[in-house]
């Protein structure tokens, strides 16, 4: 949420910000722009930015915007209209500091007040100018100072980058709950909210931790706690595949949704790599940082992720009550860490993000820690918050997810917690050949998820007829339904269109009052001991003149329903909702695509939600 760059070297910085930009577009794009200190005798602050995607500031960038030191931000709006205004980097009223902030001022309300007294006029509406006018406002003897006396009087969450007309060497740069990565070049330095801002430059990086600002010179980087007292945060260099960031242009060939859907045999494959134990049915999970006899004393598991991260909780739940029958469920974060939830001694909880800095998510596992409860995280971004506050966890080797709507980190959770109910179940009354059966399920699936994705072609035809429609239904029951509702959820995500999901057992307490010809249902019917009242249903929409997608399997049969059916192969039972959940996603691309939006970049949405 919101983009941050920065850079300090020997080049020229106003290409080096555009191009970090467009790469953190993803983390927000309803406004851009840049600040460079120039060189010269008298070094001067050049800011340029605009409401708009960053291809808009790079036109209308004035020719002579030079320096070799420079920060940039591309904006999701929280406080204020997407306008030029707001749009960050904010200045002083002198314009010699330049400043870009990701998070939320909490006090920002207070301290806007106690400026005007003093006499400073604010022309934006943002939280973020006040940090501008704070640095300004200090006469300390160096940035890192003034920075530091800002941050004193400021309440709430940073990752927040400062450039000062008349410490023209330097960067400061601060984190406090949103994430800031250092990347160390020859002779250069970057610094970006992302790696993927970076890795074009360098892979030797440093993670800023909470509560820590740094320094950044063309030569190297300090840190320090915001009190100035040093700190040791070394530089490591990262094993990345570098192709997984290359940029796709916008809507061609697909952009990146499409791109991370066609990974999913692949990431499905990394995630199960070396993690299968074939001779005992089992999985080994090592990162768990737990024992057999520990994980025989969990009497509960409870799950806590957003958005869609959430409904793969709800399915990774079942999968945790079927194979190793421990009492689980799955809870939206947001809600559970406002609840003054109880924790148990004996529930495992399982924290579950692809991003591994959602706030909620990373809130609700401090929380938990706080009472003394032990978190465990399936998380993608490796040594990301959520990874690091956890006692253990799995790591998901998704690669790189830039498509706001997440497709192929949601796969890979899945698969985490089928890792994780095979364990458990297996420290209990899973038998051996019920592990064994599980594993040639999983051991399966990479190749049945090609399959489905080779349907995309007919699969399209059937997103172009629903796309017409303005309102639809998604159904399902018990494995189904959370399926079901992520498949409402992409649906809407990025077609804007009126996707809700419902249990199909629940249709005739109210909903079905909704069905007729111009609303669609897009129903989940798998081969289980549920299907024939699931037909039931579906006789009961057709009846009605509601028009049916059923996702189905092979010979299921549906009787004279009047419908489209997508047909994906058979699995293990435990496993059919991974393979029910592809189709959807394809059906939701195809819809927003027939409908000419932006799939990577919806409207009012932007990728890892860090501010509350
Ligand atoms: C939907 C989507 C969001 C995220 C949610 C959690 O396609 O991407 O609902 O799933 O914001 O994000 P992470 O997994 O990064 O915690």
């Amino acid at each position: 949420m919101c983009g941050i760059v920065g850079y300090i070297g020997t080049q020229q910085a106003a290409p080096l910000l555009l191009e970090g930009l467009t790469r953190l577009e993803h983390r927000g794009y309803d406004s851009a722009g840049i600040a460079v200190v120039g060189g010269g005798t008298t070094a001067a602050l050049r800011i340029a930015k605009k409401a708009g995607r960053v291809r808009g500031l790079q036109a209308d960038l004035p020719k002579r915007f030079t320096g070799k030191v420079g920060i940039g931000h591309t904006r999701w709006a929280t406080h204020g209209p997407a306008n030029d205004v707001n749009a960050h980097p904010h200045t002083n009223a002198t314009h010699d500091v330049a400043v870009v902030h990701n998070g939320i001022i909490d006090n920002a309300a207070a301290l806007r007040h106690r400026l005007a007294d003093e006499g400073v006029e604010l022309v934006s509406d943002t939280d973020t100018e006040v940090l501008a006018h704070l640095v300004g406002l200090s006469t300390a003897d160096t940035l890192e100072r003034r920075v530091s006396e800002a941050l004193a009087l400021v309440e709430g969450t940073y990752g927040l980058a400062v450039v000062h007309a008349d410490f023209p060497d330097r960067i400061v740069v601060g984190r406090n709950g949103s994430p800031l990565i250092i990347g160390v070049g020859e002779k250069e330095m970057h610094v970006a909210s992302d790696l993927a801002a970076l890795v074009r430059y360098t892979t030797t990086v440093a993670h800023l931790e909470d509560g820590e600002i740094a320094t950044l010179t063309a030569t190297g980087f300090t840190t320090y706690r915001t009190d100035l007292s040093h700190t040791s945060r070394p530089a490591t260099t990262l094993d990345l595949d570098l192709t997984a960031y290359d940029p796709v242009g916008d809507g061609a060939e697909g952009g990146h949704m499409h791109r991370e859907m066609l990974d999913q045999p692949a990431a499905a494959e990394r995630v199960l790599r070396g993690r299968l134990d074939e001779r005992f049915g089992t999985a080994h999970l090592g990162g768990l940082n737990m024992d057999a006899r520990e994980t025989r004393a969990i009497r509960r598991v409870k799950i806590l992720g957003c958005g869609s991260a959430y409904y793969v909780g709800q399915m990774g739940a079942s999968l945790v009550e079927e194979l190793a029958r421990i009492p689980a469920d799955a809870e939206a974060a947001s809600e559970f860490r406002y609840r003054d939830p109880v924790i148990e001694p004996d529930t495992l909880y399982v924290a579950v993000s692809q991003s591994g800095e959602t706030i909620d998510t990373l809130l609700a596992v401090e929380e938990i820690r706080r009472k003394g409860g032990r978190v465990i995280g399936l998380v993608n971004v490796v040594g990301s918050a959520i990874a690091r506050a956890c006692d253990g966890g799995i790591y998901l080797h998704a690669g790189p997810e830039v498509a706001v709507a997440s497709t192929k980190a949601l796969t890979t959770m899945f698969l985490g917690f089928s890792l994780l109910a095979l364990q458990l179940g297996r420290t209990r009354d899973l038998s051996i050949a019920d592990g064994k059966r599980l594993i040639a399920g999983l051991q399966a699936l990479p190749a049945q998820i090609e399959e489905v994705l080779k349907s995309e072609d007919q699969l399209a035809l059937v997103a172009a007829r629903l796309a017409e429609a303005e309102s639809l239904f998604f159904i399902g029951r018990v494995r189904g339904f959370p399926v079901a509702r992520e498949g409402a959820q992409k649906f809407k995500e990025i077609t804007y269109r009126h996707a809700e999901a419902y249990q199909t057992s629940e249709l005739k307490h109210g909903p079905l009052a909704l069905i007729s010809p111009v609303v669609p249902t897009v129903a989940i019917v798998p081969d289980d001991e549920l299907t024939d009242r699931n037909v039931a249903a579906l006789h009961e929409i057709s009846a009605r003149g509601g028009p049916l997608v059923v996702v189905t399997h092979p010979d299921v049969d549906l009787g004279d329903v009047r419908c489209e059916r997508i047909d994906v192969p058979r699995s293990e039972r435990e496993l059919d909702p991974i393979l029910m959940t592809i189709p959807l996603q394809v059906l939701a691309f195809h819809a927003a695509t027939t409908l000419g939006l932006d799939v990577d970049k919806p409207r009012n949405l932007a990728k890892s939600v860090t501010v509350e």
